[in-house]
């Protein structure tokens, strides 16, 4: 009886290098499975992997193991741009081949990684003379939780995309949730459950199917499968991050570290930096996309733009709005959009020469409304268009309802499909690839989430894919609540780079929204530009309202957007954050620190800094008056002397802020 029962349950352990996380993949009469500990500690339990394939049996049982094999891997690479120079990628390795046992065997390959800072594992399909073009109709994988977690999530299958205000809730209240999902044990571990390197596959949600079990849920097609792929071929990995504490989850590169190396091999034109632009207008309504009295994109104004971005240091000057279509309804139909047009009082080339001849570069801008049909038909001379002016950046926009994007199939159908689905990963891998050959880099509005594919491709800067500052110029809520991202900084950008567009000083709009504002403070809204990474930062407000903010403005102007490193000097989830960056190449840091509605005084040591150097700490703090409802703009500049002996006590009004600057003397 014994002896029978060791034949049929298999256990393959990988244990991470410091010998914190380990996953073990087992094989029970047949049937995969996997689970993970830490310290000793389950985190997940019994857990199921493999597949439902269109037309042929399931690919989850009747397997037999043929190699199991370990590997140990450990390189520091560096990041061309980013929040965090070095990384260190440094894992173990169980790499299981399965076979059917039955007539015509299929083989799947499960990769494991055991990182001290998380799990991850991925399917392989080898080329294999019994699977060759295949279409998945459930991924099976599950996450077996070890209880009823809290957990910070938007939902899934929504119209409005990922615009949705995440939600603290625990696990057995969940339907259906996009990654990350962030979660904290009652015995406080925290963790994020991610994919990484989400190339020609859906996005994958995550399904409550009760007992504390997730499952991945995959956006389907219009038809209704979910993957349609061809062998040789592999799925993201899926992730999980663990952490002791909430700050370990936004330091931790396990999501860049699972995708490929660069695939641009001359990454040096590719620049983080600043922007303004035309933009905030069009929300507040000050100015419209299209043409007529208000057009925001015309010459005049983008040059006034342009003289505010070099007088004041920024890289580039976004316009929107400047080329045919904006009239009438494009957000439903994009397909009114003329790419390589521009509006006759927009002087295009003259705009890129002026631009050019200030030290400025234009950024531009494709809203594409999520007419892809009509996109792709121009991209490739659109992108032609702005690699000939000299424009390295470009911002997409994809407005439209989350299920709508049409395409036509083989029978000449309508197919709509979702804007995270397979369909639309294959269309972002295209632009990006794309926009690289033009030297171009991309700043993706209402694409899909983040996966690290800026290791891979560089030129993928940043993504709103997020409710945006703009949520507070029309956004229902009358402004984002305090809290709201004090939860993104510990779920959206834990995928990656986050284009919110801070820098709006002016945080009511009475002329234009009078009902609407920012629902934070002065000190907060600067405090943006170091909580909320982002390689390219906008000052996103009025440029005639900066000098009413001389000393705010100051900071902007100052501040720097890329770093040789990020430290989370504390933190609690939806609750507040301290975060400190290190300027690249030079010895000067960033702190950024905010709270939600509590106002609290936090003691940050600064120990990270140069021993027996000298800094002075340009502080900008909330005033002793300051609450966000009340005495928004109450605001303190000052300076002192600081070393890494100093404990800085930041003081934080009610949904208030801090941002300080250290220069080395
Ligand atoms: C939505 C984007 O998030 C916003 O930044 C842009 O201005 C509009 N779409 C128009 O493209």
């Amino acid at each position: 009886m014994l002896a029978l029962v060791i034949l049929i349950l298999q256990f393959h352990s990988v244990v991470s290098p410091g010998a914190v996380n380990s996953i073990t993949f087992e094989l029970n009469d047949g049937v995969p499975s996997y689970r993970v500990e830490r310290l000793g500690r389950p985190v997940i339990l019994s857990s199921a992997l493999g597949f439902e394939i269109q037309g042929q049996r399931p690919l989850d049982r009747g397997f037999r193991v043929v190699t199991a094999t370990s590997t140990g891997f450990d390189e520091t690479w560096e990041q061309p741009w980013g929040e965090q120079r070095l990384i260190r990628n440094h894992y173990n390795e169980l790499r299981v081949t399965l076979q059917e046992t039955a007539a015509r065997p299929r083989t799947l390959i499960v990769v494991f990684r055991a990182y001290d800072d998380g799990v991850a594992f991925r399917y392989e399909f080898p080329t294999q003379p019994n699977l060759g073009a295949f279409t998945i109709t459930n991924e099976k994988t599950e996450f077996a939780l070890t209880g009823d977690h809290t957990t910070w999530s938007i939902d899934g299958y929504q119209w409005n995309r990922f615009e949705y205000y995440f939600e603290e809730r625990p696990v057995s209240v969940l339907d259906t949730v996009h990654t990350p999902i962030t979660m904290r044990t009652a015995d406080d571990l925290y963790m994020s459950f991610h994919e990484a390197a989400l190339i020609d596959y859906s996005t994958m949600t995550l399904e409550n199917i009760g007992g504390n079990r997730l499952k991945a849920n995959l956006m389907p097609w219009a038809d209704g499968t979910l993957v349609k792929t061809q062998a040789p071929s592999v799925t993201p990995w899926r992730t999980v991050q663990l952490s002791d504490t909430p700050g370990g989850l936004i330091t931790s590169y396990l999501i860049l570290n699972l995708n490929e190396p660069s695939k641009i091999e001359d990454t040096s034109w590719i620049e983080p930096g600043k922007y303004v632009g035309i933009w905030w207008e069009m929300h507040l309504d000050k100015a419209t996309w299209g043409s007529g009295p208000k057009h925001g994109a015309t010459t005049e104004n983008a040059k006034k733009y342009i003289d505010f971005a070099a007088a004041n240091g920024f890289d580039q000057v976004l316009v929107e709005g400047w080329n045919l279509g904006w009239e009438g309804d494009w957000y439903r139909d994009g397909a009114v959009f003329d790419f390589t047009t521009p509006y006759p009082d927009f002087d295009l080339f003259g705009v890129a020469a002026y631009a050019k001849e200030k030290g400025v570069k234009l950024m531009g801008h494709h809203e594409t409304s999520a007419t892809i049909l009509h996109y792709e038909a121009q991209m490739d001379s659109a992108f032609a268009l702005y690699h000939s002016l000299g424009v390295t950046a470009v911002k997409m926009g994809y407005v439209g309802h989350g299920r709508e994007i049409k395409w036509i199939n083989d029978k000449g159908e309508v197919q709509r499909e979702w804007h995270h689905g397979q369909h639309m990963v294959r269309h972002h891998q295209a632009v990006t690839e794309l926009a690289a050959k033009y030297g171009i880099t991309l700043n993706v509005h209402e694409g899909v989430k983040d996966t690290g594919l800026r290791r891979t491709w560089p030129n993928l800067m940043t993504r709103e894919v997020a409710i945006g500052q703009e949520y507070n110029a029309w956004g229902a809520a009358k402004g984002n609540p305090p809290n709201h991202l004090l939860n993104v900084v510990f779920t959206r950008s834990l995928a990656g780079p986050f284009d919110y567009t801070p820098g709006v000083l002016d945080l009511f709009f009475e002329e234009w929204r009078p009902e609407n504002r920012v629902k934070h403070t002065l000190a907060k809204e600067l405090s943006l530009y170091v909580t909320i990474y982002s390689p390219l930062q906008m000052a996103a407000d009025l440029p005639e309202n900066y000098p009413k903010y001389p000393q705010a403005f100051q900071f902007i102007k100052d501040m720097k957007t890329d770093w040789d490193e990020t430290l989370v000097l504390n933190g609690s989830i939806g609750e507040y954050v301290t975060i400190a960056r290190k300027t690249r190449g030079d010895d000067e840091w960033f702190i950024g620190s905010m709270t939600a509605e509590t106002g609290r005084a936090l003691d940050v040591p600064l120990h990270f800094l140069t021993p027996g150097a000298t800094y002075t700490a340009q502080i900008y703090r909330d005033g002793d008056k300051a609450d966000w409802r009340t005495a928004p703009y109450d605001f303190v500049v000052e300076e002192r002397d600081v070393d890494a002996t100093t404990v800085l006590t930041m003081r934080l009004a009610p949904g208030g802020g801090q941002a300080v600057r250290l220069v080395r003397k």
